[in-house]
């Protein structure tokens, strides 16, 4: 089960001085090249979905296909969800199975950009999840040309990026030194010494956005100076392009399969050059080693229901269903009813949290409390509860 905890996998990155690529994918190509790519050089791997993209994938769709491969993988991965840009979101990307997620709030002022933030690091450590904030702004957007860049690049100073920390209690920060999401005009000015007092004076590991078209001594002395995730998806989906483009150009006549032909393998050779670049290769049983597995728990409840009628029993299932189902690091809630009526118990509620710390928090989520109190636990007196951490089979 090579699902790790984020925070675990980028605290080593940061101490050992190398950087985890986090390539946003957009459909099951990337997925395939991204982790080709990472099961070849033995290396941690993020796979990044971002809000920004959800016009080109159906998010609901693509997520159990994601976590079913990071599952199956040998080597650590993290989802993670990128440029989150609501509450909302981001608790639903924990219900679909992403088990880190970014803010990006950096186009708010400093005091929004700490209130929003925060309300999502309370709701996602609740869930035991990792947070990476933005504070300056990152112009620009995955996989277009700068000259379509929106705005000008607002670097982020040493000052707010403290005040930030200390507010949120943010896991990483993204920070705007230079880079520019999607493709670069020349070369871009990077400010180095910027990021070193940003390192010196937070001591988290750092994030940059906008990885293509950096160059190898840029990376090089981006790492040195704490940046342990890298964020990349515009030369991948470049790669891709060029590849189909040289498909369809080789015959008239040419199928849907043969214009995708070696469009996986071409990611994947543009992902392990930047794992290579980056130092990630042959990382993979050091960090497994490193890293808290990530596992999920099944809170069980059975019982019985005495003073209802069972029309009134299905009613109070419908509705605490709907209710406990919104609740952030619930994954999914089964109610059932015993197949055989001479069952000890009757009903049953299965419900899957995303990590152990969600049934604390659970417990005390206002909108559970108000149901059990007032609809569950007055006719469901005969019941039993336990919660069950996920084996490893
Ligand atoms: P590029 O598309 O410039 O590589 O940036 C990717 C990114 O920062 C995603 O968050």
């Amino acid at each position: 089960m090579p699902l790790v905890n984020i925070k675990d996998m980028l605290q080593h990155a940061y101490d050992n001085q190398y950087a985890v690529g986090a390539f946003d994918l957009i459909n099951l190509d990337f997925l395939q090249g991204i982790l080709q790519a990472a099961e070849e050089m033995q290396a941690p791997v993020i796979l990044s979905l971002a809000e920004s993209h959800f016009e080109h994938f159906d998010f609901d769709l693509l997520m159990p296909a994601v976590e079913s491969a990071a599952r199956r993988a040998s080597i650590p991965v993290a989802i993670h969800f990128d440029h989150g840009h609501s509450f909302d979101s981001a608790v639903k990307a924990i219900r679909l199975g992403c088990n880190s997620i970014m803010v990006d709030a950096s186009e708010s002022s400093l005091n929004d950009n700490i209130e929003i933030t925060k309300k999502i690091v309370s709701m996602s450590h609740g869930c035991g999840i990792a947070v990476e904030g933005e504070l300056g702004y990152v112009p620009g957007v995955e996989g277009e040309d700068a000259k379509h860049h929106p705005g000008e690049i607002c670097y982020t100073t040493v000052e707010d990026a403290k005040t930030y920390l200390e507010n949120t209690h943010i896991d990483f920060l993204a920070v705007s030194i230079g880079t520019v999401h999607g493709r670069l005009q020349g070369k871009a000015n990077l400010d180095f010494q910027r990021l070193k007092e940003i390192n010196q004076e937070l001591g988290i590991p750092l994030v940059i956005h906008g990885g293509t078209g950096l160059d190898d001594e840029q990376f090089k002395q981006l790492i040195q100076n704490g940046v342990a995730k890298i964020n990349y998806y515009t030369a991948l989906a470049d790669v891709a392009a060029q590849q189909i483009k040289h498909n369809s150009s080789s015959s008239e006549k040419i199928s849907y399969t043969d214009n995708m032909k070696g469009v996986t393998a071409a990611i994947a050779n543009e992902v392990m050059h930047c794992i290579k670049l980056w130092g990630s290769a042959k990382k993979a049983g050091e960090v497994l080693a490193y890293c808290q597995p990530w596992k999920s728990v099944e809170h069980l409840i059975i019982y019985n229901v005495e003073g209802i009628n069972s029309t009134s029993a299905k009613e109070m299932i419908t509705e605490g269903y709907t209710i406990l189902s919104s609740i952030p690091g619930v994954r999914s809630i089964f109610v059932g009813e015993t197949i055989k009526k001479e069952a000890q118990y009757q009903y049953t509620w299965l419900v899957r949290f995303c990590h152990p710390s969600v049934i604390d928090t659970y417990r005390e989520h206002p909108e559970h409390v108000a149901f059990a109190d007032n609809l569950f636990r007055p006719v469901a007196g005969n019941r039993i509860s336990i919660d069950y951490l996920e084996l490893p089979v």
